[in-house]
């Protein structure tokens, strides 16, 4: 038998470079594109890429993912991280490939201070994540949308990274918001279930994450910790302190509880402070965090 194709969009983002070996893992053919081979906004372009790879599944991880660009370049943000999606969803169908595109936390509002279930109502404060609301719709077309939160990986750009960096350096005052809580999670980890849920064809919302909740103060000091340094080092400061503003508002609290992962019996991915433990080992050990 032949080994299925997918295609991953976004093909030189950090979640695209963790999706690959898990999918080659699970005897994947992977074909990895990012904006210069494949710009998903181009309705032609994607409809013929998908005509002439006839992929298995796409696993869409190409999107604006900076909250705080897409309050400024707004018809970017939805044409990429929405209409885009769309479009994916219509190539797939049209081809009988299995579309998973990547949703955020960043839809909920953040009034709650229990973890939010796929079913509770979404209500973003950003256009980031307005785009990353509207773009869920291709689940009602039998596609997977999964929500993930504050991701961080071996390869590609993340803050676990930048915390790494900024420790370095002795002088250096560091300070993270204590006030905003989340789902940490590690990419490599969050690749393992969505390679699952693709090769199953799961249709639905499902929020996917590492387990536990944290700070980004408190995420800080753990990664601090992991790395050798002294925890102590890390200053606490309150969103309204953040000087310049972001321009994005982030929830206050967008811990998302993977309830239909639990549902359909797939394992809980780990507690969050063992797997960035973990990447923060590898990380240091070969220098990743430089790159
Ligand atoms: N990172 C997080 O904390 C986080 C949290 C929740 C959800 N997510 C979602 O998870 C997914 C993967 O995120 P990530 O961290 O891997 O992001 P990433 O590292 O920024 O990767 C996204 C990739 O998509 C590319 N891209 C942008 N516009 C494109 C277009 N029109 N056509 C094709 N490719 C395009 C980007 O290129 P450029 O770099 O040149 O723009 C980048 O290489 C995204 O949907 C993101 O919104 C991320």
């Amino acid at each position: 038998m032949t080994a299925p194709t997918v295609l991953l969009t976004g093909g030189a983002g950090q979640l695209a470079q963790a999706a690959r070996p898990a999918f080659e893992r699970q005897g994947w053919t992977v074909v990895a594109h990012d904006i210069d081979e494949l710009d998903i906004r181009d309705r032609d372009a994607v409809f013929a890429a998908l005509s002439a790879l006839r992929p298995r599944a796409v696993l869409n991880c190409a999107a604006i993912r900076d909250a705080d660009l897409c309050e400024v370049d707004v018809d970017n943000a939805w044409a990429t991280n929405d209409t885009a999606v769309h479009t994916l969803a219509d190539a797939c169908a049209e081809v009988d490939a299995h579309l998973t595109t990547i949703s955020s936390d960043y839809v909920f509002d953040g009034r709650h201070d229990v973890p939010y279930v796929e079913t509770d109502e979404a209500h973003p404060l950003s256009v980031y994540g307005e785009t990353k609301l509207a773009s869920e719709a291709v689940a009602q077309q039998g596609f997977t949308a999964v929500r993930t939160a504050w991701l961080a990986g071996r390869l590609g750009a993340n803050t676990i990274k930048t915390m790494l960096r900024l420790a370095d350096d002795p002088e250096r005052q560091m300070a993270f918001v204590d006030d905003q809580r989340g789902s940490p999670t590690v990419a490599e980890d969050l690749a393992s279930v969505l390679v699952r849920l693709t090769a199953e064809r799961r249709a639905g919302v499902y929020h996917v994450t590492n387990s536990g909740e944290a700070s980004w103060y408190e995420l800080a000091c753990h990664v601090l910790d992991s790395a050798g340094h002294d925890p102590a080092r890390m200053g606490r400061i309150a969103t309204d302190e953040l000087d310049p503003p972001r321009a994005a508002t982030r929830p206050a609290y967008s811990v998302l509880d993977n309830a239909a992962l639990r549902r359909d019996g797939i394992p809980a991915l780990p507690d969050w402070r063992d797997a960035v433990a973990e990447l923060v080992r590898d990380l240091v050990a070969d220098g990743g965090y430089l790159r």
